[in-house]
């Protein structure tokens, strides 16, 4: 079982309109909703492949609960709920269908106590025995889970599971002193991190050796429409190594892009699968991409179906770096 964690969820709604047009009242022929959170949406794209997931979101209030019945019902996924008092926050989309523009308003995330993300800790070790893989997911909504994913590892570690995680900002930076398995920046947050310009490939290839410096096997730097960059290093974090060393490059055909969003947590996915199911690294890699690119070709966030994904990758090129 994949396990995905997700701290800043939310009750995702789309309208799908024709024009906005600010101070005016609009109404939506169209409306979507569904359980948002970028482990949420891991978890959809491993359920997709079939794979076996469990969602652990952190959720309050009856918006919270919303979220948990969109994932059972909706989504037909596992929940290990954490429960916070906080209400979880909702992200209005409004997409003007004529010009495929979206405006997304968010509202702020739940405040998190400590007493919960003990709590957390506490059903992350409980689960622990059932996960051949952790995944967490997104950024944290207050500033007490800064440590949170760094101490998910640790506890993995301990249990021999491998962890891959997928953030940015303070909780990213603490995640990577207790070296995860992988780590999946987009090129703009490697920037972030890194404080340095990554524009061309060898500066992107310079930054995928930047966190195999710090000691993380398994770098995935996704590149949207261009791919990614995919590297493993055998490093001392890692008891049993399963793959040889390999740099690469991931490309993916040119498609009709209809929303990205999500793309990286396909991507993600994709590795969990590929890892978990002790496939090599160059067709985990091709898969992986293929999910991705699967996923920005529909609107709907980890809906792709296998055989969109097998449809792909025979298109998914593996060119050396
Ligand atoms: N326009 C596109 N065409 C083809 N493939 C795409 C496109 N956009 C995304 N992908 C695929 O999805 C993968 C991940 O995309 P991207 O780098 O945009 O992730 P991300 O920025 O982390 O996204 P998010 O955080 O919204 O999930 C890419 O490596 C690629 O395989
Ligand atoms: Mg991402």
């Amino acid at each position: 079982m994949i396990l995905t964690i997700t701290p800043n969820p939310c009750v995702d709604k789309t309208l799908f309109i024709d024009a906005l047009r600010p101070g005016e009242k609009i109404r939506a022929p169209r409306y979507g909703c569904i359980a948002g959170g970028k482990g949420c949406n891991v978890s959809r794209a491993i359920k997709a492949m079939g794979g076996d997931t469990v969602a652990m979101p952190f959720v309050g209030g009856h918006t919270g609960r919303h979220v948990v019945d969109m994932l059972e019902q909706q989504d037909g996924l596992r929940c290990a709920t954490v429960w916070v008092k906080d209400m979880t926050r909702t992200i209005t989309t409004v997409l003007e269908e004529p010009i495929h523009r979206q405006t997304a308003l968010f509202e702020p995330g739940s405040r998190v106590t400590s007493e919960e993300c003990r709590k957390a800790l506490e059903l992350v070790e409980q689960l622990l025995p059932e996960a051949d893989l952790i995944t967490m997911n997104g950024s944290a909504p207050d500033a007490t889970l800064d440590n949170f994913y760094h101490d998910v590892v640790m506890l993995a570690h301990k249990a021999g599971v491998k962890t891959i995680v997928d953030a940015y900002g303070a909780i990213f930076e603490r995640a990577l002193e207790a070296l995860p398995y992988m780590v999946k920046p987009n090129a703009e947050e490697a920037q972030q991190l890194l404080q340095r310009a990554i524009t061309n490939r060898a500066e992107q290839w310079a930054a995928v050796d930047w966190f195999h410096d710090k000691g993380i096997p398994l770098v995935v730097l996704s590149l949207g429409a261009d791919g990614a960059l995919v590297s493993f290093r055998d490093c001392p974090s890692i008891r049993d190594c399963p793959w040889e060393d390999a740099q690469f490059h991931a490309h993916p055909p040119a498609i009709e892009e209809v929303n990205p969003v999500g793309s990286g947590d396909a991507l993600v996915a994709g590795f969990a699968l590929g890892i978990t199911q002790d496939m090599d690294i160059e067709s985990t890699a091709r898969r992986a991409v293929a999910m991705g690119t699967a996923n920005a070709m529909s609107w709907d966030i980890g809906t792709f179906t296998k055989t969109e994904v097998d449809v792909l990758l025979p298109k998914i090129q593996i060119l050396a770096k």
